[in-house]
């Protein structure tokens, strides 16, 4: 396990490693109302699809604990209020809104005899998302170590490790479980622009971790696979539809073109919590557009003429017949699509009806 935690829970508050000051400082915020999770999802205090549905569970456990009236209809009120609340922070990662949605049927699922304990329910049904989403991660790098020949070149985009998750991580999760293997892989980190999540978080759990990896360009990938060679291309994911569109940081589709290109594997890593059977194609998935300061400034210096127009879209669609495969917690589901995601949502929902990840 990584020696830090992107997301912990406190008891009474949620302390989340600060995301937007690494790797220059590590620096931990602790948010006591669920407004304050929100704002910290939105900033991207806490950022990773996985990262974001624990933390909105938890932020459900802090509207709950926080409810004025002291009632239980009150409680579940603050935390239905809440709910919305933290559903329009971000909205492409689908697992906030399965987070959110999980926690809000165990707050309804019956009439609670007091506030404290249907708070007790809400802040229990967090933790079990927490923990799970590490047992998944492992789950989805034992699953992806298949993949991953000796020696191999890697291409990852965007950040998917502990940071991005409760611990672990997906996409990274599949290159830590390759190291841990003895593998001898070798990572192309994507800087990934605007928000820099490769250069400045990737390359900073590699380097803790001892993975050999060396920062590049977005726009250097192609070259890269071109004169150099790679054997894969490893991304995480926010949502992936029904039909095996799948929408992640954007940057992915034109890796995923390159790649289908240069005949390089495209693989992504997804928890089943982030495959959303009711958006028929990626068409549908809503595409967040961020601030265009994140595109005009790199930190404070600004990198273009000032009234510049800006476009920034945060995520984008790479059409399911780029992906050669897609990683997750109960295996690899290769194409066709819709018959293999939905066999493998139906063997998660066994699973949970069993009470375990798997
Ligand atoms: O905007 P971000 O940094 O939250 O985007 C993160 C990604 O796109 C990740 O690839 C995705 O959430 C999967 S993280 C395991």
């Amino acid at each position: 396990m990584a020696s830090y935690r992107s997301i912990t829970w406190m008891g009474d508050r949620l302390r989340l490693l600060d995301q937007r000051r690494l790797p220059a400082e590590v620096q931990y915020v602790d948010l006591a109302t669920c407004a304050e999770v929100a704002g910290a999802i939105r900033d991207m205090a806490v950022r990773g699809a996985p990262a974001i549905g624990a933390a909105a569970a938890y932020g459900l456990a802090l509207a709950a604990r926080t409810a004025p009236g002291g009632s239980p209809e009150a409680a579940l009120a603050a935390v239905e209020e809440g709910a919305s609340l933290l559903k329009a922070a971000r909205p492409t990662a689908v697992n906030l809104a399965w987070a959110v949605e999980r926690v809000l049927s165990r707050a309804r699922e019956r009439p609670w005899p007091s506030a404290a304990a249907l708070a007790a329910a809400v802040e229990q049904e967090a933790t079990a998302i927490a923990q799970e989403d590490v047992d998944t991660n492992r789950a989805i790098g034992r699953h992806g170590l298949a993949l991953v020949p000796e020696g191999a070149r890697i291409v990852h985009h965007c950040n998917t490790g502990s940071l991005a998750t409760v611990d672990y991580g997906t996409a990274l999760g599949v290159i830590r479980a390759a190291h841990e293997a003895g593998r001898n892989v070798h990572v192309y980190v994507d800087e990934t622009r605007p928000r820099l999540q490769g250069a400045r978080l990737t390359t900073w759990e590699l380097a803790q971790l001892g993975v050999p990896h060396a920062l590049i360009a977005d726009g250097a990938a192609a070259h890269i696979m071109r004169t150099q060679g790679v054997d894969l291309c490893l991304v995480g994911c926010d949502r992936v539809a029904a039909n095996g569109d799948v929408a992640n940081k954007i940057g992915t589709y034109a890796l995923a073109l390159a790649a289908a290109a240069h005949g390089v594997p495209f693989y992504v890593a997804a928890p089943t919590s982030t495959i959303d059977l009711t958006t028929p194609t990626g068409d549908a998935i809503p595409i967040e557009e961020r601030d265009p300061g994140e595109v005009l400034y790199v930190g404070e210096t600004a990198i273009a003429p000032a009234g510049t127009k800006v476009r920034n879209p945060a995520f984008d669609v790479t059409p399911a017949r780029y992906v050669t495969a897609i990683i997750t917690e109960f295996g690899v589901v290769r194409p066709p699509y819709e018959e293999g995601l939905a066999r493998i949502i139906d063997l998660a929902r066994a699973a949970r009806s069993q009470g375990g990840v798997r």
